[in-house]
């Protein structure tokens, strides 16, 4: 879909929604196989990205998730699993779920050595046998990812987060943990962002304050915020979206419930 197309259909978009009643509750549609990005949330920083048959995990933290309402055994299908960086509640169970799926694993390259010294078969790791590491792209069937930097700390190599970009223009960008930085507005200008996944909770990442002063240098059409009530981070999203109002008005902050599916053309959810 090219731009003007876009803002067309989001214009027809947008009439239906003022028409109908239905604003305040975001739509729960099953996955999609086609056009448009279905995004579950998992709990903590886990997710499940859906495109034209591919299923893209990232950080999948199930075993042990206090808010994750699936089991490891719930998951029958996964292609690629993408993993922030090297701490418990990210790395999660990438290994067993690789192993299961026949997914892909991509990370730093110094977890991906972890992982395979950890038992991950040679045939989850990418072509060449290593992970990766932040800089350039890297292009799928499907969907092409660039690494991020993430300021934060990881038991090996760099923490990093994506901006995942699918074929029908969904760009989707997951911080992983991380403080506020100023290179965010030049990732984001780099690669445009429609869909920002940030974390919230504070202590070890970004709080409330910092997410939403990040939103004015991404610029995304959504936010949804993630990385809070668990442990003993910030128990919930109030916050955020109280201070988002406040620096970036324009954008469509989505709390999302753990389980259900959203659909996104675009960055806009229908
Ligand atoms: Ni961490
Ligand atoms: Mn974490």
């Amino acid at each position: 879909m090219n731009r003007l197309t876009r803002i067309f259909s989001f214009i027809i978009v947008m009439s239906v929604i003022s028409a109908s009643t239905a604003f305040a509750a975001p739509a729960q549609k099953p996955a999609s196989s086609g056009d448009g990005v279905t995004v579950t949330w998992l709990g903590q920083s886990a997710f499940k990205l859906e495109h034209g048959g591919k299923t893209i995990f990232i950080d999948p933290f199930i075993t042990g998730n206090p808010n994750c309402p699936i089991t490891l055994g719930d998951i029958k299908t996964a292609d690629y699993i993408l993993v922030t960086h090297d701490h418990f509640d990210h790395v999660g169970d990438t290994i067993e779920l690789a192993k299961k799926t026949g997914a892909i694993v991509i990370a730093n390259y110094d977890t991906v050595a972890k992982f395979q010294a950890n038992g991950l078969p040679p045939e989850n790791v990418l072509l060449g046998g290593f992970g990766r590491n932040v800089g350039g792209s890297m292009d799928f069937d499907g969907f092409s990812l660039v690494m991020t930097p993430a300021i934060h700390s990881s038991a090996s190599g760099s923490p990093c987060g994506y901006i995942i970009r699918f074929s029908d223009g969904t760009s989707i960008y997951h911080a992983g943990d991380t403080g506020i930085f100023s290179d965010m507005e030049l990732y984001a200008r780099l690669y445009p962002v429609d869909v920002a996944i940030l974390p919230i909770g504070n202590i070890m990442t970004m709080d409330a304050f910092q997410a939403a002063e990040s939103l004015r240098m991404i610029r995304p059409k959504t936010a949804i915020p993630m990385h809070y009530g668990s442990f003993f981070l910030e128990p919930s999203a109030d916050e955020f979206v109280k201070q988002a109002k406040r620096t970036a008005p324009e954008v469509d902050v989505m709390v999302l419930t753990p389980g259900q599916g959203y659909v996104f053309h675009g960055g806009r959810h229908k």
